[in-house]
């Protein structure tokens, strides 16, 4: 994959490691944004059985997998250790395991060859994807959708993001998450709530939109999720089971409500990130894991090219979790800060994009969570 620059290209090579959910992904990136070499291993079917993510489990696999996909992904990639200019790797947010070993591993690997570490916040990995494909200048507006995260934010620039709003509770991916498994689709959610959508009555049934109409720009998914039951239970009352179709007809409904939802919260985005920069038609970048949903892409495009953006997604397999995004936004911070090694920098489970923001769920001792 490659595209134009403003980035002046001088032979830089970053190599990005991804561990901090249950995707172990190494890529090899340069900064004519090729993507040289990029391996992603799920570990979906060792968490389906418990319909979610195991914390535990989740950092076993990384450890078990992490090393044999670096040397497979260098060989795909054609070079050597030596001649990376940095190693990146997700260092927060996400589970402590699973960041702890991509971490050290490239720490250790930096040492080594006596390269830099540069250490990524995931959300700032999604956050820049797009500038990897396309040639996508500060500042944007981000919509960042992830299983853990969903924000609005001004991006000003590398390392300098703006939050606008946030979900005050669950996240977009956490609801399509939960929908899957109140229904009993599986895990992850997300793709198995999209196809039965396909098949699906979006009016047969009438789901709640959160937020709308406010004049804000946060979102709130758990209201959605609780009246998804309240439906899959009249469902079984009525007919003695769920059947396929209502299955279909919920997911429709919920991604109905869903880009409601979206939409209206989107426009009071566009409308604040107006008055914040001056001006008028500026890119709108959807990044993270339920970017990956095509309704909702095409339901989002058609909120930018009606209030005269321009819309910007990465490709599907950008979208969801991923080394190049991290190598990419590892290349970024390099480029702008040569001397960069942070070589003491420690996991961080909590790390918001918009330090300056204040928490608005599960703040605590360490920081908010989303
Ligand atoms: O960005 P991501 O891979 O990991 C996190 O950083 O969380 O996002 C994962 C989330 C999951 O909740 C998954 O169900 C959701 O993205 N997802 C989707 C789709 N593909 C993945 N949600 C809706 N439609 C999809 N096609
Ligand atoms: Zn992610």
């Amino acid at each position: 994959m490659s595209g134009t620059s403003h980035i002046k290209t001088t032979g830089l090579t970053v190599m990005g490691i991804e561990t901090s959910c249950d995707e172990t992904a190494v890529a090899i990136v340069d900064d004519s944004k090729n993507i040289l070499a990029h391996t992603v291993l799920s570990q979906i079917d060792d968490h389906a059985d418990y319909g979610g993510v195991v914390p535990e489990i989740a950092a076993r696999q990384h450890i078990s997998n992490l090393d044999h996909l670096i040397r497979r992904t260098l060989a795909e990639a054609g070079v050597s250790i030596g001649d990376l200019n940095a190693i990146a790797a997700t260092t927060g947010p996400g589970l402590v395991g699973g960041l702890m070993v991509g971490v050290m591993t490239a720490k250790a690997i930096a040492a080594a060859a006596g390269k830099p570490f540069v250490a990524i916040n995931h959300l700032e990995g999604h956050a820049l994807t797009a500038r990897l494909v396309e040639d996508i200048q500060f500042p944007y507006l981000l919509l960042l959708m992830s299983g853990g995260h969903c924000q609005l934010l001004a991006a000003h620039g590398v390392s300098n993001y703006e939050r606008l709003g946030s979900t005050i509770d669950d996240a977009a991916g956490e609801a399509f998450d939960k929908t899957a498994k109140l229904l009993g689709l599986g895990y992850p959610g997300g793709p198995a709530v999209e196809a039965a959508a396909h098949e699906g009555n979006p009016t047969r049934f009438s789901l709640p939109t959160p937020m709308v109409g406010r004049p804000d720009c946060d979102f709130s998914f758990s209201g959605l999720k609780t009246a998804v039951r309240r439906v899959a239970e009249a469902c079984v009352a009525e007919r003695g089971a769920l059947f396929p179709d209502d299955r279909a007809d919920i997911c429709a409904a919920f991604q109905l409500a869903m880009a409601t939802c979206i939409e209206d919260r989107l426009k009071n985005a566009i409308t604040l990130f107006r008055c914040k920069t001056g001006e008028e038609r500026l890119p709108l970048v959807v990044a993270g894991g339920v970017a990956a949903n095509q309704y909702l892409r095409h339901r989002i495009k058609a909120t930018a090219d009606g209030s005269n953006m321009t819309f910007h997604a990465p490709p599907l397999a950008l979208c969801t979790d991923n080394g190049a995004m991290i190598a990419w936004a590892g290349l970024e911070r390099f480029i702008r800060d040569p001397d960069i090694n942070d070589k003491d920098f420690a996991p961080r489970p909590r790390w918001p994009l918009d330090s300056a923001a204040e928490p608005k769920v599960g703040s605590g001792r360490k920081g908010p969570k989303a």
